[in-house]
């Protein structure tokens, strides 16, 4: 059976049929592969704004939003967007690639409610930064701790996010994401396999900390769709989950704010979670680093991309701000027809799994 009829046919039984490119952004505006595994950049001349008005705009957004979730995160330099623009695409982006008409925008249950940009409004700030990390505590010595995908404490989490800066430090202050499909393909089949069908608790009780200390109220919601309501800020979701735009598994469990493998002891829980978050910390092959210039935009794919800022910059005196809007998607699910990466798109496993595959053959 050739790869074509292969995926062919494991499309047929899929729950959410995945879509395709239709290449028309690439007639345009040309783009580049930052790194092998993950992101890609377009260069200058591109401009939401122009996107969103163009007579085939559904087209092109419809060809971003694939191209997003197949690459994790897109980056455009210099977007001169207002945040109602910048709403306005990702929610598209999201109802074009076909999540429920009942998700709209988040509204983080930290926001700030008299931002002039309106609750859907998440500022990214060094200056808030400074005060939430009087609340957290001194925290880590290790940076690598802040990775994560984007409100997964959730019933209803993000498909989208796009974040566009307008402060950056002159250097220092960038963002790294990691290709989760990716993470997935760094397991032997057996761990997959029993990675499958597991679920995790998330939990988003640091804010619950923020609000004992009188610094933000949490915000009951609805925020953004119906389920994401109450304050108890905690869900459960699968620990392998099928993007529905691509058909392909990532891993959507251990960094951020995954506290416990359900299915599993609690010793038994931390030492996969462990693993999970090494596979996503210790492969910078499946990493891409950006260093913001102001006003540029990155949009990730939150089902299929850890990420996690730098601060490496003297917050008392230099400024990084910016605004996040944040599409809510489905509810996370796997299906176990689903493909992985590598094989939908007929490339051969990394190399260590390679070579761990021909010594079981060599043994049998
Ligand atoms: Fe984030």
């Amino acid at each position: 059976m050739t790869v074509a009829q292969y995926s062919a046919e494991k499309k047929q039984a899929l729950k959410v049929q995945p879509l395709k490119r239709n290449f028309s952004l690439d007639a345009i505006y040309p783009s580049f592969k930052v790194q092998p595994n993950i992101g890609t950049e377009f260069k200058e001349g591109i401009q939401i704004r122009d996107l969103i008005r163009a007579p085939n705009a559904d087209e092109l957004l419809l060809d971003l939003a694939v191209l997003i979730s197949e690459r994790n995160v897109v980056f455009l330099r210099n977007q001169d967007i207002s945040f109602e623009e910048q709403k306005e695409f990702i929610d598209r982006l999201g109802k074009l690639t076909g999540k429920p008409s009942t998700s709209g925008l988040h509204i983080h249950p930290v926001t700030n409610p008299e931002s002039e940009l309106g609750l859907e409004a998440l500022t990214i700030s060094s200056e808030n930064g400074k005060k939430t990390g009087q609340v957290y505590g001194a925290g880590t010595e290790f940076a690598s701790r802040g990775w994560h995908s984007d409100i997964t404490f959730e019933p209803v989490p993000s498909d989208y996010a796009i974040l566009r800066l307008r402060e950056v430090p002159p250097e220092g202050g960038d963002t790294l994401w990691a290709n989760s499909y990716e993470v997935y393909e760094r397991l032997s089949p057996a761990f997959q396999k029993f990675l499958e069908g597991l679920t995790a608790t998330h939990s988003g009780d640091n804010f619950k900390l923020l609000e004992k200390a009188g610094y933000r109220k949490i915000i009951a919601g609805p925020r953004g769709a119906p389920e994401d309501v109450g304050t108890d800020l905690t869900a459960v979701h699968p620990v392998i989950r099928t993007n529905p735009v691509t058909g392909w598994k990532s891993v959507f469990a251990g960094s951020g704010f995954t506290r416990r493998i359900n299915e599993l002891s609690k010793d038994e829980s931390d030492v996969v979670l462990k693993h999970l978050i090494d596979l996503v910390v210790q492969n910078h092959d499946l990493q891409v680093r950006y260093r913001w210039g102001k006003h540029d935009v990155a949009i990730w794919d939150n089902r299929s991309a850890f990420h996690t800022a730098t601060t490496d910059f003297d917050a008392d005196t230099i400024l990084r701000i910016g605004e996040r809007a944040t599409s809510l998607g489905e509810r996370p699910y796997f299906d176990p027809n689903s493909s992985s990466r590598r094989e939908a798109l007929g490339i051969a496993p990394p190399a260590a799994r390679r070579a761990h595959l021909a010594s079981l053959n060599k043994s049998a």
